[in-house]
């Protein structure tokens, strides 16, 4: 497997990839302009009409393609949805087998996702460290090989074709990108191939406030919890990677954006009732960031809805 998080590595995934990817869309909307005002044009990368519905789907392959160029016997992750689903698209794409261990309360939709894709499911407790050790133990049992949800090079390189896409698409018509930072897996890969090709665009990570993530990359203070307690499901675990933390302090370090519960809440309504997408809570986040704590100089965001697996009987009160 790749060792390194390089521009030549990115560009690589991205050609073996997007053969197998969705180039997805991006949209506008008068009215979102009208509400986030300032004279702000809003664009929207629609990861959420990616195949499995995330932009985990790109790390994902990307893994499954290497690990099998590697002779894997199969693939294993601890994830409670979006990665695992995309995990297991990606090894039945391949033909490799897959198993997530998956914490009793991951949301139902994506269990069932993980199930249409033919994963073999092994359920453990809603903590780090129970999820961690029952997917270490199947690992050594299984010698299958482990894809890590964030802290991992190949879906780090893997997610990078997300960020070729925007600036193939709308590279210059864009000042900034927002996305919605959990372990940092996008956001490191983003602001890596943004940093490097077109450091004039500037990239916002938008985190639930409880996250601290501004403390830990400019103080180096660890946010005490390890798990947040947010409707963002994408983005419960509460610290980065060891992998994308020194991304992040490279090219963000000054970019964090805090958002509150309701604030996601308020998003997620708009987006769902203006403009008629079914995104997830996590990726009302990226939008709520613009919405309510935009720097006043970006006029032209870029928002990542980065995922729409929500259950069927969700709904916002
Ligand atoms: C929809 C969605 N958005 C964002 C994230 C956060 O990604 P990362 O952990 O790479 O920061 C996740 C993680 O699972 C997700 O599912």
């Amino acid at each position: 497997m790749t060792t390194k998080i390089t521009m030549e590595e990115m560009r690589a995934a991205y050609q073996r990839t997007a053969p197998f990817l969705h180039k997805t869309l991006v949209i506008t909307s008068e009215n979102i302009d009208e509400k986030v005002g300032n004279g702000t044009h809003v664009l929207f990368k629609c990861e959420h009409l990616q195949k499995t519905g995330s932009f985990k789907a790109r790390g994902a392959l990307n893994s499954a393609i290497l690990a099998k160029e590697k002779n894997a016997k199969g693939m294993i992750a601890h994830s409670s949805g979006n990665h695992g689903q995309a995990l297991a698209w990606a090894a039945q794409k391949i033909g490799l087998p897959c198993t997530i261990v998956v914490p009793k309360n991951a949301p139902i939709s994506k269990i069932e996702g993980m199930r249409e894709y033919n994963a073999n499911i092994v359920f453990c407790e809603p903590t780090v460290t129970s999820r961690e050790s029952v997917c270490a133990d199947l690992t050594e049992k299984l010698e299958y090989y482990c894809v890590e949800p964030y802290n991992c090079v190949s879906m780090i390189n893997g997610h990078s074709s997300v960020a070729f896409e925007i600036l193939e698409q709308v590279g210059n018509e864009i000042d900034s990108i927002f996305l919605s930072v959990g372990g940092g897996g996008l956001a490191s890969s983003v602001a890596f191939l943004i940093g490097n090709l077109r450091p004039d665009i500037e990239v916002y990570l938008v985190q639930p406030a409880q996250k601290e993530l501004s403390n830990f990359l400019e103080n180096g203070i660890k946010c005490p919890v390890d798990t947040l307690d947010t409707i963002a499901d994408g983005v419960r675990v509460a610290r980065v990677g060891p992998l994308c933390e020194p991304i992040l302090k490279q090219y963000c370090a000054q970019k964090v954006i805090s958002v509150k519960e309701d604030e996601i809440k308020e998003g997620l309504k708009l987006i769902w009732t203006r403009m008629k997408q079914r995104i997830e809570p996590t990726a009302a986040l990226a939008f709520a960031g613009v919405l309510y704590h935009k720097p006043a100089h970006i006029k032209r965001p870029l928002v990542i809805l980065c995922g729409g697996n929500v259950d069927t009987n969700y709904v916002i009160n």
